[in-house]
C-alpha cells in the first residue's frame, strides 16, 4: 500500500511487515526516513536531527544554515560534487565539462499494477502498486524519475530510475545506480556472495567498518566470483533472528554492490551499474533506464528474507508457463561423452534413461559445425552431420520414440577464430583497434552490442530450433569480456558499449521467447557465471555451477539459497570419483543434494550398474512425487556447511505445513560420536507428523526438541525425512 500526504510529501510504502518512508524536504531534497519492520503512517523525518558538523557543506537554498548539510543527512537517491561526499547513486557530465548531480523533488505519481521497463526484466505484479517520484537536476535540465513498485503480500520493493534528458544539449551520464539505501545505524553486517569457477556464492560476512567496502564485476557479466545479491543485517541475526536486508540487482552484466560506514555511524548502500568503462550520451529528448533492484527487508532473520525472494522470484519473476508447469527431469551428455558422441552414443544413453523416468535428454557442446573440441567452431550453428546423420530432423524422433524430449546447448555469444562466421567476419567481435584481443577457452565474444550480429546468430539458430521439436536450450557463456569496444558506435559512446551488450542478450533472449514460447531456457556460464536475476526473467533455471561433487555443491547451493529458489538451480548427479575434485560419495546422497535443484543426471547412464540404476529409478519416482514440496515449498536452512559440523541440512515445508521433506548428508564422521538430534523449523507446533511412515511427533516437539538422527556411520550418507500431518 501506498500512503502519500500531500500536505508535507510525505510517502510511505507498506508491505505485509515492513515499511518504507520518504519525504521532500523544504527545499526539495528527497530524504530516506525509514525502511524497516512495519510501522504505521507516522512522519519519521523527525528521526533526523541536524547539526553544525565541522567541514560540513550547505546548499544555496539553506542559506546561512550550517546545519542543514547533504553530507549528514539521509537520501534515498544521493547527487555528487554539491556537498554529499559519501557514495553518489548519479554522475552526470555537461558539455562544460563539469561532473556531479544535484536532484530536487519536482512531482510524484501512484500507479495501480507494478510497472515495466522496456528491454530490461522486471518483476510483475497485476495487484503491485507503483509509485513514480520526479526529481530534477536544473542546472544539467535532465529529469530523474524514481520508480518503486510495491509487493505488499511478497514483502518485496522494486526500484528502478529512468534518466530524461529535457535540455537543448547532450549530457553524459558517467553513473547511474539502480539503488541508495541509507540507513541511520552502522551497526550492520555486509554479507556478500563470493567464490570461483566451480565454487560459486559461497557466503562472506563481516561488520561495516570505516568506509567504503563491496563488491563488483568489470568481466560483463554477474560473475562467479561476486553476485549481485547482498545483505546488510544486524550483527546478532540469525537465520531465524534479526532485522535483515537483501537487495538484488537484476541485471547481468558488471555490476557494483558497495556499503559504506560514513563518519557519525550511518550507512548507505549504492547498488547498480558498475561506473567501470561506463558512460551513456542523452542528446536531447533521450532517456536510460538503469536495471530494477530488488529489496526485502526481513524483521524475522535470513530464512524469512530468503522465502520471501523465493516466493517473489518464482511467482512475480519467472515467465509463465514455466512456474506452472513440472518441470523435465534431465540427463545430460556433457560430462559422460564431452565431444565424443555421434547419434547412436547419445540414443544408447537414452535407452537407458528413459524407462528410469528421465523425461528430457540435452544435447550438449559439439553438436555444430566442426565443433569436435573447445578450438573450433563456435558460431557455426548448423549441424554437424558427421556426427549426426540428417541432423535434428533424423535424429529427434528417436528419442521420442522413447517417449523422451530433446533440447541443446548453445553459445551464441562466442566465435572461434577456427570458424566459418570469423572468417567471413572478423569485425564482429569485441575487439580494441590495434590490439589483438585476448582469447579465454580459446574463444572471442560476438559485440552483441550490435543488431547485424545479434540477427546473423539469431537466424542460424532458430532455423535449429524450427527443425525439429526442441524443448529446452542450454544457453551458455564461457567467457569474461575483454577488449570492449565495439565497431557500431562513435568514439564518445564507447562507454556504452558493455551495457548495450546486455541489452542485447536480453534482447534476444526475448526473441526465443517471443519465437519459441514453450522452450525451457537454462542460462549457464560456465556453470554459474551469471546466476543472476536479470537472466532468470528469461531462463527460468541456470545451471548453479560446473563442480558436480555433491559435497562442495552442499556450500554452493547453501549459499545460492540466499537469494535464489530451488526451483531455479540446475543440479545433476554425475559420475564419482567426481571428475572436478576426485571425491567418491554414494548415488543417494548426489541424489540427494540434486534433487534439492531442478534434478537431472549428466553421466553415461549405459555404464552405470544395475544397482545404480535401481537408485536413479527410485529417486527420480521420489523427486516426481514431491515436486510441489520440493520446487515450490518454503525453503529452510537447517545448518551452515561452512561450520563443518557433523552434516548439512535443509527442509521443504509446504505453504499449508501440512507436509515437510527434511534432507540431511554427514560431512564428519566420528567413532563414538554424540547423539545428535535434527530440529526443524517452519511445521506447524499444533499439527502431529508422521515421519518416514512411522513415529508421530507433534510439530513443536519436532521444532523445540528435534527428530532423533541415526549415529553416521560411513562418509557422505545422506537422510530425508518425510513428514506428513495426521
Ligand atoms: C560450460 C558449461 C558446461 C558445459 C560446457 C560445454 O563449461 O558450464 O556445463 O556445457 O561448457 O562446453
Amino acid at each position: 500500500m501506498i500512503a502519500y500526504d500531500k500536505n508535507i510529501n510525505l510517502f510511505t510504502l507498506h508491505t505485509r511487515s515492513t515499511t518504507y518512508q520518504m519525504k521532500a524536504d523544504q527545499y526539495g531534497v528527497l530524504l530516506h526516513t525509514y525502511y524497516g519492520p512495519r510501522t504505521g503512517n507516522d512522519d519519521l523525518h523527525r528521526l533526523i536531527r541536524y547539526a553544525d558538523r565541522g567541514c560540513a557543506p550547505n546548499p544555496d537554498e539553506a542559506g546561512l544554515d550550517r546545519a542543514y548539510s547533504l553530507d549528514t543527512i539521509p537520501q534515498e537517491y544521493s547527487g555528487c560534487g554539491v556537498g554529499d561526499f559519501r557514495l553518489p547513486s548519479m554522475e552526470l557530465e555537461l558539455p562544460n565539462g563539469s561532473r556531479s548531480a544535484s536532484l530536487r523533488y519536482t512531482g510524484c505519481e501512484v500507479r495501480q499494477g507494478k510497472y515495466a521497463l522496456e528491454g530490461l526484466p522486471a518483476f510483475r505484479g497485476a495487484e503491485a502498486e507503483t509509485l513514480v517520484i520526479y526529481l530534477e537536476d536544473a542546472a544539467a535540465q535532465v529529469q530523474v524519475e524514481l520508480y518503486y513498485g510495491v509487493l505488499e503480500e511478497y514483502d518485496l520493493i522494486t526500484r528502478a530510475v529512468r534518466v530524461v534528458n529535457r535540455g537543448g544539449q547532450s549530457v553524459r551520464l558517467c553513473q547511474c545506480a539502480s539503488l541508495c539505501l541509507d540507513f541511520p545505524r552502522s551497526d550492520l553486517d555486509l554479507i556478500t556472495f563470493d567464490g570461483c569457477h566451480m565454487m560459486e556464492r559461497c557466503p562472506d560476512r563481516s561488520p561495516l567498518r570505516s568506509g567504503v567496502q563491496g563488491v563488483g564485476s568489470v568481466r560483463g557479466t554477474a560473475s562467479h566470483q561476486h553476485n549481485p545479491f547482498v545483505v546488510l543485517c544486524e550483527h546478532d541475526a540469525n537465520e531465524d533472528y534479526g532485522i535483515c536486508y537483501g537487495a538484488m540487482l537484476l541485471y547481468s552484466g558488471g555490476f557494483q554492490a558497495l556499503a559504506e560506514r560514513s563518519q557519525y555511524d550511518n550507512a548507505r548502500l549504492v547498488m547498480g551499474i558498475n561506473p567501470y568503462h561506463f558512460t551513456w550520451t542523452l542528446a536531447p529528448g533521450e532517456s536510460f533506464t538503469a536495471p530494477e533492484a530488488a529489496l526485502v527487508c526481513s524483521p524475522r532473520g535470513l530464512g524469512q528474507m530468503s522465502r520471501q525472494f523465493h516466493r517473489a522470484i518464482r511467482e512475480r519473476l519467472i515467465q509463465d508457463p514455466f512456474e506452472g508447469q513440472r518441470r523435465p527431469v534431465l540427463i545430460n551428455n556433457w560430462e559422460a561423452t564431452y565431444f565424443n558422441f555421434n547419434a547412436d552414443k547419445l540414443v544408447e544413453i537414452a535407452k537407458t534413461a528413459a524407462p528410469l523416468g528421465i523425461e528430457l535428454f540435452v544435447m550438449d557442446d559439439g553438436w555444430f559445425g566442426a565443433r569436435n573440441d573447445d578450438n573450433r567452431g563456435l558460431g557455426d550453428w548448423w549441424v554437424n552431420q558427421e556426427k549426426l546423420p540428417g541432423a535434428l530432423e533424423a535424429l529427434v524422433p528417436r528419442f521420442q520414440e522413447l517417449g523422451m524430449r530433446f533440447g541443446i546447448w548453445i553459445e551464441p555469444e562466442m566465435v572461434n577464430e577456427d570458424s566459418q562466421l570469423y572468417r567471413e567476419h572478423p569485425d564482429w567481435v569485441l575487439h580494441i583497434p590495434g590490439r589483438a584481443p585476448a582469447r579465454c577457452r580459446n574463444q572471442l565474444v560476438l559485440d552483441f552490442s550490435r543488431l547485424e550480429v545479434r540477427q546473423h546468430v539469431y537466424e542460424q539458430i532458430s532455423a535449429v530450433l524450427s527443425s525439429a521439436d526442441v524443448s529446452y536450450i542450454k544457453w551458455d557463456m564461457n567467457r569474461s569480456l575483454t577488449d570492449v569496444w565495439s565497431a557500431g558506435l562513435p568514439p564518445e559512446r564507447q562507454g556504452e558499449t558493455y551495457h548495450r551488450y546486455v541489452l542485447g542478450v536480453y534482447e534476444m533472449l526475448g526473441w526465443l521467447r517471443r519465437d519459441f514460447p514453450h522452450v525451457l531456457i537454462e542460462g549457464c556460464a560456465g556453470g554459474g557465471g551469471r546466476f543472476d536475476g536479470g537472466m532468470l526473467y528469461y531462463t527460468p533455471q541456470i545451471w548453479c555451477s560446473d563442480n558436480t561433487d555433491a559435497i562442495d555443491r552442499l556450500r554452493i547451493q547453501y549459499g545460492t539459497s540466499f537469494c535464489y529458489p530451488v526451483s531455479t538451480v540446475g543440479a545433476h548427479v554425475s559420475v564419482v570419483p567426481n571428475e572436478e575434485n576426485g571425491r567418491v560419495t554414494p548415488m543417494e546422497t548426489r541424489g540427494v543434494v540434486a534433487m534439492a535443484g531442478t534434478f537431472g543426471y549428466e553421466m553415461d547412464l549405459s555404464k552405470t550398474s544395475q544397482e545404480d540404476q535401481e537408485i536413479i529409478r527410485q529417486q527420480v519416482a521420489f523427486f516426481k512425487e514431491h515436486y510441489d514440496l520440493i520446487q515450490r515449498g518454503d525453503y529452510y536452512r537447517l545448518s551452515d556447511p561452512f561450520q563443518n559440523g557433523p552434516y548439512t541440512a535443509w527442509e521443504h515445508v509446504s505453504p499449508d505445513r501440512r507436509e515437510a521433506l527434511a534432507s540431511l548428508v554427514t560431512c564428519n564422521t566420528h567413532a563414538a560420536s554424540s547423539f545428535l538430534n535434527l530440529r526443524l523449523k517452519g511445521l506447524d507446533p499444533e499439527l502431529s507428523y508422521r515421519v518416514n511412515g512411522g513415529d508421530v511427533y507433534s510439530g513443536a516437539a519436532l521444532m523445540a526438541a528435534g527428530y532423533p538422527l541415526p549415529l553416521f556411520y560411513g562418509e557422505y550418507q545422506s537422510m530425508q525425512f518425510y513428514l506428513e500431518a495426521l
